[in-house]
């Protein structure tokens, strides 16, 4: 099966769950918060604050051709209106580290975690705090602009949204529907404002959103419920991408839908170690709706499975690039896919339990030790396509 010329083929990761000690965060105050619903605390993940080097190499040489990742706003800002030159030194030789191995750094400004003192004064419902991201935004882009190749502005602002504030399993801890919605105002603007911050330049890279996508599939009678989900979860964002460069799909199971309510796997189908169902069909599907709805280019900028069994990685992504093969025969304009992720690495609430990377990692000596999906994929990355698995 092969891929079009220039189809991006790639890994992500994100800067809390690789870094390790990022002290100035919201995440590291409520990982450490007493009652905290965390398994345990980051830590020093990766290390790829210091082993960023090593990460890019194993990227490269496996075959991949683009990099995503994120920068710390909380370690370039860790006090209001105090920057960090070193921060910000650092992330330009990661951009750099890409350039000179023939990675396109694919960068995400935002990746769940805030400065703690942006937290500390009501963090995405502080008034002021999408013209903070903003001013970071530009700041960053000042600095790192001419070398980003893709730039994404908020990841998942759905899921900050949906977790931190009516599920409370993300900081700040809260359940409660009316301020999900005004906390979904604010990363909309936030998304907005930052879209301009990063077009005033330097660089002219592609600017998106990065959106968490399901497959909603609706039982007799779940469909207007189903709509709703949909709707709150989804459309607020994707109809905020009007005049983006493209938005950013990122999928991992269906949501099946009843007239009370969303239902649990099916019987039969595997579940993953998150405990929702393997369906990786459902990229196809999100991918066909984001385009329709946003009438954007689409990039696939996440998708994996957390899985101890690597072979199902393998059959995981063979399905995965099926649909996506199959959207792109219909015109569908999808230019790449990134699989989250490169690394086993820090999976937020869960600790270090679930395994989504095509590298496993010592936690211990923080080795890396390539996985056979590493080299199955990053085959396909280097050939544009090749034989799928099943
Ligand atoms: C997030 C990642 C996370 C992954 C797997 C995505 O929602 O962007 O940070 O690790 O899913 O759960």
């Amino acid at each position: 099966m092969s891929f079009p010329d220039g189809f991006l083929w790639g890994t992500a990761t994100a800067a809390h769950q690789i870094e390790g000690g990022n002290a100035t965060s919201d995440w590291w105050e409520f990982e450490h918060r007493p009652g905290t619903p965390c398994l345990e605390p980051s830590g020093d993940a990766c290390d790829s604050w210091h082993r960023w080097p090593e990460d890019l190499d194993l990227c490269a040489v496996l075959g991949f051709g683009t990099y995503r990742f994120s920068i710390e706003w909380s370690r370039i800002e860790p006090a209001e209106g105090e920057w960090s030159r070193a921060a910000l030194d650092h992330y330009r030789r990661i951009c750099d580290g890409c350039r000179e191995r023939g990675l396109v750094p694919m960068v995400t400004f935002h990746h769940f975690t805030s400065p703690r003192w942006l937290a500390e004064r009501g963090g995405w419902e502080a008034p002021d705090a999408p013209e903070r991201f903003a001013r970071f935004c530009q700041r960053a882009a000042a600095a790192l602009g001419d070398l980003v190749g893709w730039a994404c502005t908020i990841n998942e602002p759905n899921v900050v949204a949906l977790m931190g504030y009516v599920l409370g399993a993300f900081p700040p801890g809260v359940h409660d529907q009316d301020r999900r919605r005004r906390v979904d105002d604010a990363l909309v603007r936030g998304h907005r404002l930052a879209v301009e911050a990063l077009r005033s330049g330097p660089g002219s890279a592609p600017v998106g959103l990065t959106l968490s996508m399901s497959d909603y599939q609706a039982l007799p009678g779940g469909e207007a419920l189903a709509d709703r989900l949909r709707h709150q979860s989804e459309d607020v964002y994707l109809q905020a991408t009007g005049g983006d460069d493209f938005v950013g799909v990122q999928t991992y199971t269906r949501i099946r839908v009843g007239p009370d309510g969303m239902l649990g796997p099916e019987p039969g189908v595997p579940v993953t170690q998150m405990g929702y169902e393997l369906w990786p069909e459902a990229v196809e599907a999100t991918v066909r709706r984001a385009a329709a709805v946003s009438g954007l280019p689409v990039l696939v900028t996440e998708t994996g499975v957390g899985t101890a069994e690597d072979g199902d990685r393998i059959a995981y992504f063979s399905r995965v690039l099926q649909g996506v093969r199959r959207c792109l025969d219909d015109g569908v304009d999808v230019g790449g896919l990134v699989a989250w992720s490169l690394l086993d690495n820090f999976e937020w609430t869960l600790g270090y339990q679930p395994t989504f990377g095509l590298v496993a990692v010592d936690r211990r000596t923080f080795e890396r030790r390539p996985k056979p999906s590493a080299h199955w994929l990053g085959e396909l990355a280097r050939h544009g396509g090749g034989d799928l698995a099943g």
